[in-house]
């Protein structure tokens, strides 16, 4: 009889017997799983009544494959590879239905049994490749079996499940069902019996084509984007050809690839990402749920660039969203753009006519700031003016009942300073949101000093509700991510600039490093006066060393303020693109550059990588020491998942770490000497580099040292 509280259940139905995974919320195979499924096959290949096994799942997924924390230690139990051994091996038939998601590990299980049903609604992919991981449990060899190595590279190298019909036409499963996957898959596995079908061993299969050297270029490619700077893809070109080995050769080689993988900085780094993003949205001393009502309404103050994106964000989250502004012509203006950016996603056969006309009719534009009333949430996004906001922000809080949470989208203002402008700073906290707000990962969640918890808690469940990748700064200029990229990396750059290195030799030195766009395009991208203005409310309250953004703010006096002028450091042509060198930024650039006396020479892609990189580590490392930042890893998922760094170099303290710190504090060193005193590593940084240790031990430490918070 099947026991409710196991990770797998054995029950037989007359002649067919089941093994049902039930390890919530994926079906992960970890140890659990797998040994209860050798010994459901060991019982039910014991029984002469049972003539055939059929492995189905509870819950609303197959299996989202392996347990990655089992990754760095010692498997204990049976693996994967034996389980599916003993599957393929089995002398009655296994059928497997699969119901929504058959990924990795789930569907390398599913390509051992003898026959595959999938249910109409299911999805089957081998993501490995995102995690820098090449198939290890027979993925590469059996699925080339199945549907031809050509078909089989393309499945892998891209990483995204494809669809039941899609599976059925490549020959990946046998039937797609429509109706209840149950009592088809019973049925099923009766008509086999009934027929005499077999088992059907994949392993006895031969691969249907080979990969010669234009398949392979053309796939690679297709998916050259993506994987830019990448590896893995060699690995899994080389284990899917092993395909045609035969298989004991093909198995053995793919194991040693898979392993070598694993191992890998690349994969160590994706890996490391992963658990960052899971890591990040779990708070010390903040509650898992606050005591604030469901949110269902949303007020937006400031229907500019990012008022638009947020509300399209909420609309998109099947929220309702009031978008106040006081400038009538700034909300006929959003309800266009709010339009035209819903248009171009349905032309682009993302989202259907009639989900937009749903989602657009949830927004409503008012002119009054009292039509926040009945809102469950507000969030102000007017110009980043302190004074402004102040005014904004205390008005709010008189209109706005005293328990719900009220945000500002401020980019580097202090969360403590507008906070007290109003009568109850414990609900006042920033949602830094990012361009384009309806579709960017991140939400950087801001703590003023007396932003309460249940604030905390509410913020991160919005960030839920958006299905963004929450982190949570303590509030200091810039917070995490724009005090790294101003501090650290932007300025970085300008300094090269003005040493002599071109706009376009900065940004391609970058981009070969794994951003996706160099500084200077970034900021034409965003606006060279949004910059400035922020420096002129920063020089106000804190001083930085000259030079500090000369040129940014140089090109915003002139109005080459990016890409929305066609000028900034680069030109545009008509409302392009395109970033094109323009003579005249590069005088401009000298002339700055003798008024400070700094001399110009020719400067290596090396050291411009090297510079900018140490410097936004430098930074992060200051950002950790002040406490703006709580772990490293949520450094990482900042810098990875709102700024470019490249995923596969695991962010910028991770990166840090790779190099090693004490190289990283020697090199600081060596350019204070040739460059002067504003290059200093910070504390933290010093202190983890005599101790031989690394930010990942430094988070690990200090997660040992916290208290668990109380439930
Ligand atoms: P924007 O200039 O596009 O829009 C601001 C809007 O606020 C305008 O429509 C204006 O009419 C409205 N407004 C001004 N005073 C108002 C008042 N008293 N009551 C109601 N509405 C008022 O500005 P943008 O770019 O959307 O920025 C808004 C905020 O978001 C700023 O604090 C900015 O620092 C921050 N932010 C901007 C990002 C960007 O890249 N644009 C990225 C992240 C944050």
């Amino acid at each position: 009889m099947s026991d409710p509280s196991k990770a797998v259940t054995y029950d037989e139905l007359g002649f067919v017997g089941k093994i049902r995974i039930d390890n919530p919320p994926v079906n992960a195979l970890n140890r659990e799983v797998r040994t209860g499924m050798a010994e459901a096959l060991t019982q039910a290949t014991a029984n002469p009544r049972v003539k055939v096994v059929l492995i189905t799942s509870a819950g609303s997924m197959f299996s989202a494959g392996a347990d990655l924390k089992e990754f760095d230690g010692q498997l204990a139990g049976p693996s994967l590879q034996q389980l599916q051994e003993t599957i393929e091996m089995a002398p009655v038939p296994v059928v497997a239905a699969i119901s929504g998601l058959a990924l990795g590990g789930g569907l390398e299980l599913a390509l051992a049994c003898h026959y595959r049903l999938a249910h109409k609604s299911a999805k089957l992919g081998l993501p490995e490749i995102t995690l820098g991981i090449v198939p290890g449990a027979g993925g590469t060899q059996r699925l080339p079996r199945l549907i031809g190595s050509r078909a089989a590279l393309e499945m892998i190298l891209s990483g995204a499940p494809i669809t039941a019909a899609d599976a059925k036409s490549k020959g990946l499963v046998d039937e797609v069902i429509e109706g209840d996957l149950h009592d088809s898959a019973i049925k099923f596995c009766k008509q086999l019996v009934h027929d005499g079908g077999g088992p059907r061993p994949t392993r006895d299969l031969t691969v249907p084509d080979r990969l010669d050297e234009s398949v392979i270029s053309e796939a690679l490619g297709a998916h050259a984007r993506a994987l830019r700077g990448r590896t893995t893809q060699t690995l899994v070109v080389e284990a899917v050809k092993a395909a045609t080995l035969p298989f004991a050769q093909g198995i053995a080689v793919e194991a040693a690839i898979a392993n070598k993988s694993l191992a890998s900085r690349e994969s160590l780094a994706l890996r490391h990402v992963f658990f960052a993003e899971r890591e990040s949205g779990k708070v010390e001393a903040v509650p898992e749920r606050s005591t604030q009502p469901e949110i269902e309404r949303v007020a937006i103050v400031g229907a500019g660039t990012m008022g638009n994106g947020i509300a399209m964000a909420f609309a998109d989250a099947g929220r309702s969203v009031t978008l106040i502004d006081n400038d009538e012509a700034a909300l006929t203006r959003s309800r266009d753009i709010i339009r035209s950016n819903y248009a171009s996603s349905v032309k682009r056969g993302r989202i259907r006519q009639e989900t937009v006309d749903e989602r657009t009719s949830r927004i409503s534009g008012s002119t009054k700031l009292s039509a926040v009333s009945s809102a469950d949430i507000a969030i102000e996004a007017v110009f980043e003016d302190m004074d402004l906001k102040k005014r904004v922000l205390s008005d709010l809080d008189s209109l706005f009942p005293s328990e719900r949470l009220i945000a500002t989208n401020t980019s580097t203002l202090s969360i403590t300073e507008l906070g007290r402008a109003t009568a109850h700073p414990g609900r006042v906290l920033g949602l830094h949101f990012f361009v384009p707000a309806h579709a960017s990962k991140l939400l950087e969640i801001v703590r003023g000093k007396e932003t309460s918890s249940d604030t905390i808690a509410t913020a991160l469940h919005v960030a839920k509700v958006l299905k963004k990748i929450a982190v949570v700064s303590g509030d200091g200029f810039g917070f995490i991510g724009n005090r790294m990229m101003l501090d650290g990396y932007f300025r970085e750059a300008e300094q090269l600039l003005l040493e002599g290195a071109s706009p376009q030799q900065v940004d391609a030195a970058l981009e070969q490093f794994g951003f996706a766009m160099g500084p200077q395009r970034v900021s034409d991208l965003g606006g060279n006066d949004v910059g400035t203005k922020v420096r002129l409310q920063l020089y106000k309250r804190e001083s930085r060393p000259d030079p500090y953004f000369v040129i940014a703010d140089r090109l915003t006096e002139l109005g080459r303020l990016g890409q929305k002028t066609g000028r900034g450091f680069y030109r545009y042509q008509d409302g392009g693109r395109d970033a094109l060198p323009d003579p005249e930024v590069e005088k401009l650039i000298e002339t700055l550059a003798r008024e400070r006396g700094i001399a110009r020479r020719k400067i290596g892609d090396e050291e411009i990588v090297e510079r900018c990189i140490l410097a936004l580590i430098n930074v992060g490392a200051l950002v950790l020491e002040e406490g703006i930042a709580s772990r490293a890893s949520d450094v990482d998922v900042v810098w990875t998942s709102g700024y470019g760094f490249p995923r596969h170099l695991g962010g910028p303290m991770f990166y840090a770490d790779t190099l090693g710190l004490a190289h990283v504090a020697r090199r600081i060193w060596h350019y204070q000497e040739k460059l002067g005193p504003y290059w200093r590593p910070a504390g933290l940084l010093e202190k983890l580099a005599g101790e031989n240790s690394s930010f990942e031990q430094w988070d690990r430490q200090r997660k040992r040292a916290i208290p668990t918070p109380a439930a």
